[in-house]
């Protein structure tokens, strides 16, 4: 099986990551650092530096306000809920995934939050400027998707966030599809809170991610519950990480995420990075000579991640996607991506979405033939 499904979750997973979970779970399966025992603090110790390596990454200046969470889901959530009350004013894009739109959507529906959505444009990118006019006297929060999990372009982080900081509005940065592919760093791009999921291109299992929380950013409680420490205490701690980590974490998950970071950085995230993106630049030139095939926002790979969108034309995504599977052992991943507005932009909402490639550091050029010879063949007998 050929599997480009990495924009989902990647697969596989390099080997340091399985050997590092195996011996973990089987020499340190314990409660982390809570029990006082030597075990129990190495395993807390490990989590540490669990946390002070993706602080490292992200360039921040604390580890305890490192927390982690399910998934960037649950840290989109937290950090939503965290930070805006009712009446306040939020501003986000057409680029978000529903990890964002959702929470933002029953932020409106149940807590009188307005919302509004800058759009993006044919290139597949929003304008900062676009963000000046939606400012607005009770705007609390604006949230942006780094790297697009439909069509692959990075956003202008770094501008977007130099005008909320000139206003004084939390910068929230969902980098589910960024962290681990491209450097991230939050002071020099202006940002005040990242979300991160661990099984993209952090390259861990699933069921694990967090946020990075800034310093002059308050998000308040959404959760309660067992800390571990200060257990007199009737209401949940303050200080992080507690005050957005709540129950047993998931330390085989964590373990996996920082022997995927670490992996990710021994091999060099630039050269991943660089290789993904000479095989999407191959897929897209490839895709282009293809009559009848249609390629998304990818004409200018330079603010890109590897992830194509595309489609044959006159044949629904979903069709596409079963022949590859079926015929060619090819997975892709087909549809909306969980990104609905993406595909009102595109107008793609009306052809049942796009086929959707996501490349990850085991893909090679032949896998790229092999998906080119079968849309070639695809589009001989389908296109319209
Ligand atoms: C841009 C973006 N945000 C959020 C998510 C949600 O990630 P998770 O399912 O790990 O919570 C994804 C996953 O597809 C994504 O691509």
């Amino acid at each position: 099986m050929i599997y480009l499904d990495n924009g989902a979750t990647s697969f596989p997973k390099p080997e340091a990551v399985y050997t590092f979970m195996d011996q973990f779970f089987r020499k340190n399966g314990v409660s982390p650092g809570r029990s006082g025992y030597d075990l129990s603090i190495e395993t807390g110790n490990i989590i540490e530096d669990a946390r002070k390596a993706l602080t490292r990454y992200f360039n921040g200046k604390d580890p305890k306000r490192l927390v982690f969470s399910l998934n960037s889901t649950d840290a989109l959530n937290l950090a939503i809920a965290g930070l805006l009350k009712p009446g306040d004013h939020a501003i986000t894009t057409m680029i978000e995934h529903n990890a964002v739109l959702r929470p933002l959507y029953h932020a409106s529906l149940y807590d009188n939050v307005a919302v509004d959505y800058v759009p993006f444009d044919g290139k597949g990118f929003v304008d900062p400027d676009d963000f000046i006019s939606k400012f607005k006297k009770n705007t609390r929060l604006v949230v942006v998707n780094h790297g697009s999990n439909v069509i692959g372009t990075v956003q202008p982080i770094r501008e977007i966030g130099k005008l909320c900081k000139e206003k004084g509005i939390p910068f929230l940065v969902d980098a589910s599809q960024t962290a681990g592919k491209i450097p991230i760093d939050i002071e020099a791009m202006n940002v005040d809170v990242i979300a991160f999921t661990g099984h993209k291109s952090l390259l861990g299992p699933t069921g694990v991610g967090g946020l990075y929380v800034g310093e002059d950013v308050v998000i308040h409680h959404s959760r309660a519950g067992g800390t571990g420490v200060k257990s007199a205490l009737r209401h949940h701690l303050e200080e992080y990480p507690y005050r957005l980590e709540y129950g047993t974490l998931n330390t085989l998950g964590i373990a996996g995420l920082y022997a995927g970071l670490k992996w990710v950085l021994e091999q060099g995230m630039d050269k991943i990075h660089a290789h993904e993106i000479k095989l999407t630049k191959k897929l897209r030139d490839g895709l282009t000579r293809i009559d009848k095939v249609i390629t998304y926002c990818a004409d200018d790979l330079t603010d890109h991640i590897g992830v194509l969108s595309f489609n044959v034309k006159g044949f629904e995504a979903i069709n596409t996607g079963t022949i590859l599977d079926g015929d060619h052992d090819i997975a892709c991943r087909t549809g909306l991506h969980c990104a609905p507005l993406v595909h009102e932009r595109l107008g793609t909402d009306k052809i049942g979405g796009t086929v959707r490639i996501g490349f990850g550091p085991f893909n090679t050029e032949a896998h790229v033939d092999t998906v080119l010879n079968a849309i070639k063949e695809i589009a001989s007998m389908f296109a319209k």
